[in-house]
């Protein structure tokens, strides 16, 4: 049985929560025993807010040690995984000091706030051993999944076009300190532009447009196009100003050679050139679940992982960092 222990209890900690309680009820070989918060005490009582709903507002945690403090918990817990889900500015150093301890970790996008503390998370990782995954959970979305298999199959040919956004109000707390989160383009944006990593592999070059809105939290409005030896139009874009009663989306539409996805409002439509359009038939869960299973099969099983792995996750930031450069600079192209 996999011991596990959670750090971080804000919106992200209580999304892994409800999996690993979920994943343990369907008799999966993993126990959360722990949850380290600096607020513990204070948000045991209290609910979260994030863009997707958790389980529950408030959680009874009565059956878990818990600890303000991670040195206390590792100090007094024997832990095989540690999943963290602390600000971004938090992972670089805690998960390298975890897997120097001889423990996997499970940590959150973005990999780190900089490219060279991702790439000293990957080396740590690769000396000590242990595994190190990154939770770009795109990566295991059902609808983002079958995008891939389509890329990688070519059942509808090749890709001519793509759009990708993901927008929603401002986030609150840390996030809108921009030397913090890194903004919408670091924080949110890097989904999408990992999705565009991950289905395709690095751009050539990137151009950014990008402005701030909210005074202090970075670029918080993006649009990014990425450059192909092919040719095929790229646009991703994200924007966390959308207030009011917007709430929060993820969409797409990607057009290949004979046919077109568009995936929007939780639904993925696939379009045929020649054919009568569907609906296509996807799994309910959503990529928290699947992406925790698969990481703790992988340490159930003393497999590696391939998905998420750092060393592609940084791949992921340097391309953002390429687009950050390119925004400062007016949206001129830059090399990758
Ligand atoms: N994969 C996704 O879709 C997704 C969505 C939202 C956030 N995230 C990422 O998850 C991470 C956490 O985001 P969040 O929305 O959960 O933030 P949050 O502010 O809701 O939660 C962070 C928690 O960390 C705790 N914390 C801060 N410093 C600490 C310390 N030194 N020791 C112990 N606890 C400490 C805070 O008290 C808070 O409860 C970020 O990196 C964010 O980018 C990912």
């Amino acid at each position: 049985m996999l011991k596990v222990g959670l750090i971080g209890f804000g919106f992200m900690g209580r999304m892994h929560f409800d999996n690993y309680v979920r994943l343990a009820a369907e008799g999966a070989p993993v126990e959360l025993v722990a949850i380290s918060d600096l607020l513990i005490e204070e948000l045991k009582n209290k609910s979260a807010s994030g863009n997707i709903s958790t389980s529950q507002e408030v959680y009874d945690l009565s059956s878990y040690h818990l600890y303000e403090n991670i040195s206390d918990m590792l100090e007094h817990e024997e832990l095989d995984i540690v999943d963290i889900t602390l600000p971004t500015y938090l992972h670089a150093d805690l998960a390298c000091f975890l897997l120097e301890k001889g423990i996997h970790v499970l940590c959150e996008k973005p990999v780190a706030g900089n490219s060279a503390d991702g790439w000293r998370m990957a080396e740590t990782a690769e000396k000590s051993g242990k595994t190190l995954m990154i939770g770009q959970c795109l990566r295991f979305w059902p609808a983002y999944e079958y995008l891939k298999a389509c890329v990688e199959d070519g059942r509808y040919g090749a890709v001519t076009s793509g759009y990708f956004f993901r927008g929603s109000a401002a986030p609150k707390g840390w996030f809108l300190d921009g030397s913090l989160s890194g903004g919408c383009i670091l924080d949110m944006h890097i989904h999408d532009a990992d999705m565009v990593h991950w289905l395709f592999g690095k751009p050539d070059k990137v151009s950014t447009l990008a402005r701030n809105v909210i005074p202090g939290s970075g670029y918080d409005t993006v649009s990014t196009h990425y450059v192909y030896p092919d040719g095929k139009v790229l646009n991703a874009q994200a924007d966390w100003t959308l207030e009011g009663d917007y709430g929060f989306s993820m969409t797409y539409r990607v057009n290949f050679e004979r046919g077109n996805l568009v995936f929007e409002n939780d639904q993925l439509k696939v379009h045929p050139n020649a054919a009568p359009g569907f609906i296509a038939e996807l799994s309910d869960d959503m990529g928290y679940y699947r992406q925790i299973k698969y990481f703790v099969e992988a340490i159930h099983q003393q497999q590696p992982v391939s998905v998420c792995l750092p060393e592609s996750a940084v791949g992921t930031l340097e391309i953002i960092e390429a687009e950050i450069r390119s925004a400062d600079a007016g949206g001129i192209l830059i090399d990758l």
